[in-house]
């Protein structure tokens, strides 16, 4: 399967090895974090190439394994890597679920960067990836989160108690999803997907 993606302004792809460098100097060049939910970029010690061949070669066996599908965003102008969106924890049989996440570089922040990615990247996972709903927990202040996932067409459907443990404390999630249904294409419901 074709796994590159293209927006109006993007392109998003798992990464290669030839964007060992690009991938490196957007960690080097976020050295904090954008706000309380976001992570500071990865110190040092952990951008060496083997780092970044291991990551390459897990991300590949869980697109094999039909388990994560993980997606770099690199803007067309300029090439750069803005961030990335993974579609995690896969769920077949009955489900055909999985939970996202998203992340763009705070330099970046406010361009829409984000919503054009999520948007883009859940249109994929319905149309190639054959899946029905796509689910998001958010933490119950992370404003910025919450109106990405709105603007995308996700649903709020409550909230999870002591949903995820983060930061050492079991947190409240606000959990937003939306099935395929509500962008316009049936999903077949069979048991294992056969994927293009
Ligand atoms: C969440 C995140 C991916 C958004 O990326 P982004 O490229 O800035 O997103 P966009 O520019 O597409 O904007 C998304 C929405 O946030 C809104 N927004 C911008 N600044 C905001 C602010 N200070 N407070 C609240 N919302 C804000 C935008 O207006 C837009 O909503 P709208 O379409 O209703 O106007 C980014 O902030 C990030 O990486 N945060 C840290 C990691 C994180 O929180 N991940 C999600 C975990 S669930």
């Amino acid at each position: 399967m074709d796994f590159r993606i293209e927006t109006e302004r993007l392109v998003i792809r798992p990464l290669i090895l030839t964007d060992y460098e690009a991938w490196k100097e957007s960690h080097l060049s976020r050295p904090t974090a954008g706000n309380e939910y976001d992570k500071p970029g990865l110190t040092i010690d952990k951008l060496n190439l083997a780092e970044f061949e291991k990551r390459l070669s897990e991300a590949a066996s869980n697109r094999e394994k039909d388990l994560a599908y993980d997606y770099a965003l690199f803007s067309k102008m300029q090439q750069k890597f803005l961030g990335s969106v993974i579609l995690m924890r896969v769920h077949r049989e009955i489900a055909h679920n999985c939970y996202l996440g998203y992340s763009v570089s705070p330099l970046f922040w406010g361009q829409g960067f984000g919503k054009e990615a999520v948007n883009a990247v859940i249109d994929f996972a319905f149309r190639h990836l054959k899946l029905h709903r796509v689910e998001a927990a958010i933490q119950l202040n992370n404003e910025r989160s919450m109106r990405l996932a709105r603007g995308v067409g996700m649903r709020h459907e409550g909230v999870r108690l002591r949903g995820l443990f983060l930061d050492n404390a079991w947190e409240d999630m606000n959990i937003y999803a939306v099935t395929s249904e509500e962008r316009g294409i049936q999903h077949p419901g069979s048991c294992r997907a056969e994927l293009d």
